[in-house]
């Protein structure tokens, strides 16, 4: 059974008037964009206004799990929690500009499923379709034109623990450092094209792609059934994609196989792996995930908590392990990364005295929005002791790290100063 929390009712009010408003499927973009985007899905400009029809609940394919992540994880590479490995920002230095699969944090929330890619099949079904369901092999998938997405995935509460320990005030979930986060190159085809032929109604408003893992049973015996967050047209046609590879190879276990959704930008659970089927609905769709899960909750939010979250925030992050030691007197070529949700970087600045003065890091790649940019900046230190590095970055929105972020309860976008613990030695 689906729990339906309370915020559930009042996401529902809000989406329902959207829906009222026939602004459901937009969700926020502006009126020429949306125009644009139901344009390049074949669809025409009328927006129809009919009472929402009940949504069908159609039960995914069933499969058979394995246990945990498949994936090596030698520990100099990933610290693990429970059923997630996350990085190990130090284990980035010298990889490239794409994360390897060998390096790439996985967030699970129950196992990895082994799915076979020649029997696999995408059911794509709901009310807001034209013709019913239509089901869609792997060849079929890449008989499309591909396209391809260099783009981070990274999870929400990615840089939690610093909530924690910078701020003390603990957030409840992973206690992720930074290493919630990689980039890759995906490969795959367009979403908007496969809504496309499998026959888009002008009245749908939401799709909600939906995995083959297990369904999610919390310790207290809650199940959430399976992982599924619904999105808005407005971004299903958009940069979406069905990614079918990852940095040139067939995607791995871990991250998807055979096919995960890549919504570059989004906050990573709307990137859900696994893919065995995406409801195409006129009405909006609800599921935990954006109602319980992934809005801020707390003292700085509406008691239903916020929108569901939707852009990644803003973060920068040293390519050093936590409480590394560096020799005083010595010239070190410290190195990092740095990314945003909401525009390309622009500007990256250190301080290697706690805050007091700042200087600009050198960037290494151009701005590029939904990707990182690698940076580095010379230091010498010459006092011997414990010392803190704070990198700090801003975006092409203007946005720059503050020095605290707001909190909320579940340690969602975390976007403030990290201060990076080292000693100086003689
Ligand atoms: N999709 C399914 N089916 N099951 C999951 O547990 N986790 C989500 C998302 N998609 C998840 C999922 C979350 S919270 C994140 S951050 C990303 O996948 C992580 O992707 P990765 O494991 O490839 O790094």
């Amino acid at each position: 059974m689906t729990r339906i929390p309370e915020a559930e009712t009042a996401y529902d009010r809000r989406r329902r008037n959207q829906w009222l408003a026939g602004e459901a499927r937009a969700e926020g973009v502006g009126r020429r964009d949306m125009l644009r985007l139901l344009a390049a899905a074949g669809l025409g400009t009328a927006v129809p206004m009919s009472l929402p029809a009940a949504t069908a609940n159609a039960a995914g394919p069933t499969v058979s799990s394995g246990e945990g992540i498949v994936k090596p994880l030698p520990p100099e590479r990933f610290i693990v929690h429970g059923t997630n490995a996350e990085t190990r920002f130090e284990a980035l230095a010298g990889t490239g500009y794409l994360t390897p699969v060998s390096h790439f944090f996985v967030r699970n929330h129950t196992t990895t499923p082994r799915l076979d890619a020649a029997t696999w099949r995408l059911k794509v079904w709901g009310d807001g379709l034209t013709g019913g369901e239509r089901q869609f092999g792997l060849a079929e998938l890449k008989s499309l034109p591909s396209v391809t997405r260099t783009a981070f995935v990274e999870c929400a509460g990615n840089a939690r623990n610093f909530f924690k320990t910078q701020q003390n005030q603990p957030a409840s979930g992973t206690p992720w450092t930074t290493g919630a986060i990689g980039t890759a190159r995906w490969r795959g085809v367009r979403l908007a094209d496969v809504l496309r032929k499998a026959g888009l109604s002008r009245k749908a408003v939401d799709v909600m792609p939906r995995g083959l893992d297990d369904e999610y049973v919390t310790p207290d015996g809650t199940n959430y059934g399976r992982v599924r967050r619904p999105m808005p047209l407005s971004k299903a046609l958009d940069d979406v994609i069905l990614a079918y590879e990852m940095n040139g190879a067939p995607l791995p276990p871990d991250h998807g196989h055979p096919v995960r959704l890549l919504a570059p930008s989004w906050v990573g659970i709307s990137s859900i792996k696994w893919l065995g089927d995406i409801e195409v609905s006129t009405t909006p769709l609800y599921s935990p995930w954006n109602t319980d899960f992934y809005r801020l909750y707390g003292d700085a939010y509406p008691p239903g908590g916020s929108a569901p979250l939707t852009r990644q925030t803003l973060k920068s992050a040293f390519e050093l392990p936590w409480n590394a030691t560096l020799s005083a007197h010595t010239r070190h070529r410290l190195t990092g990364r740095a990314w945003s949700g909401h525009g390309g970087i622009t500007r990256v600045e250190v301080s290697t005295d706690g805050g007091t003065s700042w200087r600009q890091a050198h960037l290494h790649d151009p701005a590029h929005r939904g990707a990182w940019t690698r940076w580095s900046t010379p230091w010498t230190p010459t006092k011997p002791g414990p010392a803190e590095l704070l990198s700090r970055a801003t975006d092409a929105t203007s946005r720059t790290q503050p020095r605290t972020t707001v909190p909320n309860t579940q340690g969602y976008l975390f976007d403030a100063v990290v201060r990076h613990a080292v000693t100086v030695v003689a």
